[in-house]
């Protein structure tokens, strides 16, 4: 049977950089199912629906094709045959996720290519719900958090690295709300699930958590 690890927790908590390293030690593929809802999101603005809209979102679906590959150990997102990776980290698509992330047709055409995924390779996958629906019989859980304005800040660097004009104070406000919505959504909400480890990344550096999970993980 393929073993697994579920990372959980909100934006920008490390989610994405620690799994990576622990896939990477482990030699587990990391799957990024965030990834697999913004190519999803990319979709309904292409075709101009609106979230709001299901019927649209619901038929939208059907005709989306995701799927991921990855290629020199870098996940690859493809939606209808083109790799869409370097589209779909825009805060337009991050919105437009969230918004239809709350669609039950939504999540379950992308649970089932998780699930699929994880029956047949070793895994490190994150997201909002890997724990309590996706993995449900993972090896180890995590949910791992940090402050908003913690969240905030790494943000507001990574965006001024690459020569975005931004605003701390708004991007925290984003945060909050995006927590809010992925918090209150009444389809598999972001929640800890109950035999999850938590972490707070606030105060810890990246190596730190990661070499935690690695032991927490070979102590199972
Ligand atoms: O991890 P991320 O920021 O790329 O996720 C983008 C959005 O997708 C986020 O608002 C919540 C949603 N999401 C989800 O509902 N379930 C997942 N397993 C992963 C992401």
């Amino acid at each position: 049977m393929a073993r697994s690890i579920a990372i959980d927790g909100p934006a920008g908590a490390g989610k994405s950089t620690i799994a990576k390293r622990v896939a990477k030690e482990l030699g587990f593929i990391y799957v990024d199912t965030g990834a697999m809802y913004r190519a999803l999101a990319l979709y309904m603005i292409r075709e101009g629906i609106a979230s709001d809209d299901i019927d649209n979102v619901v038929s939208a679906c059907k005709r989306a094709d995701v799927t991921i590959k990855h290629e020199n150990n870098e996940q690859v997102v493809y939606l209808n045959g083109d790799n869409v990776n370097g589209l779909i980290r825009t805060e337009e698509v991050g919105k437009m996720t969230s918004a239809i992330s709350v669609n039950a047709a939504v999540r379950e055409k992308l649970v089932g290519l998780q699930k699929k995924l994880a029956e047949v390779t070793d895994v490190v996958m994150d997201g909002r719900d890997i724990g309590a629906v996706v993995l449900p019989n993972a090896d180890l859980k995590i949910y791992l958090t940090a402050s908003s304005r913690v969240r905030a800040e790494r943000r507001y660097k990574e965006l001024v690295a690459k020569n975005v004009e931004c605003n701390l104070e708004e991007i925290e406000k984003d945060i909050i709300d995006r927590d809010y919505r992925d918090m209150h959504r009444e389809l598999s909400p972001l929640k800890q699930a109950d035999d999850a480890v938590f972490f707070d990344s606030s105060d810890m550096t990246i190596d730190e958590v990661k070499d935690k999970i690695i032991e927490l993980y070979k102590g199972v």
